[in-house]
């Protein structure tokens, strides 16, 4: 947890990491979107959000990731408390300290959550008590994941991944994430694949039966098989080190590998426990990634940590 200055009043929420199960991207629309059938995963990395009053609008950055952040206007946590702000009609301006340990620009929706977080942490520090149609839809305004973001779980994502649906999914999932340095920006690997689609006439995409079956199942065999997604071949189109690191991850005993989202994170999932610490290890040893980091799904949504009056304490 963050420690803010005694004194001020602050609120603390913890916001997940995602991988997206399987993603079906459908055609380009006019809008420059893409409509989606995606499965979300919530995952145990995390940021940590704190907002305080402060003199002005301000965001921090701390953690290994910091230098990495934006904290200009185009910060996506400062955008999200400013709606709040407006939307509870409040005029006081907030500091808001990210402390990152979610990978940037690596396709697990790390600046989404951190507006995710915002919004709950602003709506809790003014005591709004905005209801949850106003958050997700200010959510869904702010990006395509942010409001996945305040879910967690493990969840269909349609449109263009903001209208949810519910999953009926059972166990818990042990995961390895192998991060490359230097991200993947999410448009340019939209283009790659509109441009590697070429005019490929593309169906409407729809969740597959396999992902679900295996979800009911709980069993990691078969989620491992049933892991997917359109934008692989666009992230080794533009990345192409990547094709190598998921054929390694393959060969050291995972069950299944995916690139997250539009990467360059690519996710394996292990059998359990031991099994993600082995292969985090193994790719760790061969270098095979410059960082390795475990975690488990699914995880809880953007919730709140701590909130209290710390009357210098
Ligand atoms: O919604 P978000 O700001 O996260 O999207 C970033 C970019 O990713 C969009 O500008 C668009 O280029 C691409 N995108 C897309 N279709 C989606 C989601 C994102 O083309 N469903």
């Amino acid at each position: 947890m963050i420690t803010t200055r005694e004194g001020s009043r602050h609120v603390t929420v913890r916001v997940p990491a995602k991988v997206n199960l399987e993603l079906n991207v459908g055609p380009h629309r006019a809008d420059g979107y893409h409509d989606l059938a995606t499965v979300f995963h919530a995952v145990s990395l995390y940021d940590d959000v704190t907002v305080e009053p402060a003199a002005d609008w301000e965001v921090v950055a701390a953690g290994p990731y910091a230098e990495q952040i934006p904290l200009d206007e185009s910060n996506l946590a400062l955008l999200a408390a400013r709606r709040v702000a407006q939307a509870g009609g409040v005029d006081t301006p907030v500091r808001i300290t990210i402390d990152k340990q979610i990978p940037v620009a690596g396709g697990m929706a790390g600046g989404s959550a951190d507006g995710a977080a915002a919004l709950v942490a602003c709506d809790a520090l003014w005591g709004l008590e905005l209801s949850r149609p106003q958050l997700d839809a200010m959510a869904g305004d702010l990006g395509s994941d942010v409001a996945f973001a305040l879910t967690g779980g493990t969840a269909i994502g349609s449109g263009r991944g903001e209208s949810l649906a519910p999953v009926l999914a059972r166990g818990s999932y042990h995961w390895v994430f192998a991060i490359s340095e230097g991200g993947l920006s999410t448009p340019a690997v939209y283009a790659e694949c509109d441009r590697m689609r070429g005019r490929r006439r593309i169906a409407a995409p729809e969740p597959s039966d396999d992902l679900m079956a295996a979800l009911r199942s709980g069993d990691p065999q078969a989620l491992g098989s049933a892991l997917s997604n359109d934008l692989q071949e666009a992230a080794f189109s533009l990345r192409p080190p990547l094709r190598d690191l998921l054929a390694a991850g393959l060969e050291m005993g995972a069950l299944g590998g995916v690139v997250s989202g539009s990467g360059p994170t690519v996710a394996f999932l292990a059998a359990d426990a031991e099994g993600a610490l082995d292969l985090a290890v193994a790719l760790a040893a061969v270098g095979s990634a410059p960082e390795v980091k475990r975690a488990t799904g699914p995880a809880h949504g953007a919730h709140v940590l701590s909130h209290e009056m710390t009357r210098g304490r």
